[in-house]
């Protein structure tokens, strides 16, 4: 038997991410994801285009950045994972519930996510095969509800995702997690650019980016707002101490502060390169840009289908969607796995497959769901299926909570100066002035601006 005794003092020999250019595109595989193509889209569509991406972009400053930097620091001065952290920073048990937190969502996210990246997948075969070839808005549907709905396809397709995710995973930081994102996020690049140039030569170009850009404040709402502060935690992977496992793999002389800004500006300009691709190609066809998640899975095949080229074009996208939901759900997965294999002295391999079984399990409530629950009788809980209860449970509540929390460990009960000695990387870069005005928005701005939130989302009070 081995002892599973936790020594949360001792040193760890770390396997940790070995160069810059690495931890880059590993943090930017964890935030660019489905969000970008699938949520942020959606989202944008239904909240009235520019005017939330603005408000987006304000809760991604002054929210979602600070959180990131606060997560990259505590998981690399500690170089531990989500619980074993706070054990390391000497605070009060209670912080540890942060890290169990992340846990509980990362399965939840896992989840549903593992679901809808099966369907990504599925519909890389599809395009391949020419099944969208001359479809109609009736037969885009049916493909839709067939893939999605029922239980040996979608079932399938989710487990072959989580095979993959595992398989990366076993191979380690290095070798799994380094080597893929390194290979895949540029490719993701170049897809998605030829994508968007495309797009951009149909008819309903102007139409599409003048829906993106456009700001009209009139057309955001309280909810809004919300939707875009969960939108940016879900986007950049915070709250539930994804961050903070990738940190504790971060190199020494890596500027947190300068990789979380870069992260966060590249992935907005992915999201952005991904409204770019669509919107122009649904105003081009007389769509709605409106049609929720369906936007991905039914509009999406529908319009392309009809330009010229356009079936490369749909083996192009989805294949570009996969490799976001993939990388970012390694990220996800390394959270619990993390976890175990260090906290737990858990092999990472039996983690992993530990891991994977229950995310199989908890994964196929939401898969069987995904449709408005008809295959569970109806099921629902609060009014929520179960895809839609991990998803709001997750970003809506776990993230930004995970989120407060963090800032509000760091902000209060450690020490500013190690945390300007950290960002400074142990003083050899001169962080000072930029360390010291983040502190206070860590401490003073954010905090509010979450409180805020919450006590509207309860209700408590009304923003409007
Ligand atoms: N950032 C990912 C996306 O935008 O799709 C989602 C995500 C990844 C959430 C990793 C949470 C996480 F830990």
């Amino acid at each position: 038997m081995k002892s599973i005794e936790k020594e949360p003092d001792a040193p760890i020999k770390k396997e940790g991410f070995t160069t810059g250019f690495a931890v880059f595109f590993a943090t930017l595989g964890s935030a660019v994801g489905l969000g970008n193509i699938w949520k942020f889209p959606y989202l944008i569509g239904a909240n009235g285009g520019g005017a939330f991406l603005i408000v987006y972009l304000f809760c991604i400053i002054f929210a979602c950045m600070p959180v990131m930097v606060c997560e990259l620091f505590i998981g690399r001065k500690t170089r531990s994972n989500a619980v074993q952290a706070f054990e390391k920073l000497k605070v009060k048990p209670f912080w540890k519930s942060i890290g169990f937190m992340g846990i509980i969502a990362a399965f939840l996210i896992m989840s549903f996510y593992s679901c809808v990246a099966g369907w990504v997948y599925l519909y890389i075969f599809k395009a391949i095969k020419g099944d969208f070839a001359g479809i109609s808005a009736q037969s885009a549907a049916a493909q839709f509800s067939k893939a999605s709905v029922g239980i040996i396809s979608p079932i399938l397709w989710q487990i072959i995702v989580i095979a993959v995710v595992s398989a990366v995973i076993i191979a380690g930081v290095q070798k799994g997690i380094e080597r893929v994102t390194k290979t895949l996020m540029p490719i993701l690049f170049i897809l998605i650019i030829i994508c968007d140039i495309r797009s951009l030569t149909l008819s309903g170009a102007s139409q599409g980016l003048d829906f993106l850009f456009r700001i009209d404040f009139s057309k955001l709402t309280a909810q809004g707002i919300l939707v875009a502060l969960g939108l940016g935690f879900f986007k950049l992977s915070l709250g539930m101490g994804t961050m903070l496992t990738y940190g504790s793999y971060y190199t020494d002389d890596n500027n947190l502060i300068g990789t979380s800004a870069k992260v966060a500006v590249s992935d907005t300009i992915v999201s952005i390169l991904a409204g770019v691709a669509i919107f122009p190609a649904v105003f081009t066809f007389g769509m709605g840009p409106d049609n929720g998640p369906g936007l991905l899975f039914m509009t999406i095949p529908l319009v392309f289908s009809k330009i010229p080229f356009g079936n490369v074009l749909l083996v192009a996208f989805f294949f570009l969607t996969a490799i976001a939901a993939t990388t970012a759900m390694i990220s996800m997965m390394e959270v619990p796995v993390a976890y175990l294999n260090e906290s737990k002295k858990i092999p990472r391999k039996k983690a992993v497959l530990s891991v994977a079984v229950i995310i199989m399990l908890i994964g196929i409530l939401a898969s069987l769901s995904a449709d408005g629950a008809s295959l569970l009788g109806g099921a629902k809980v609060f009014g929520l299926t179960f895809f839609n209860l991990f998803d709001f449970v997750s970003s809506n509540i776990l993230m930004p909570l995970g989120g407060f929390l963090i800032l509000i460990v760091v902000g209060w009960f450690l020490s500013k100066k190690d945390f300007e000695y950290e960002l400074s990387n142990k003083g050899s870069i001169n962080t000072k002035t930029a360390a010291d005005m983040l502190y206070l928005v860590i401490k003073y701005v954010t905090p509010v601006l979450l409180i805020i939130v919450f006590l509207n989302t309860l209700g408590i009070i009304r923003l409007s």
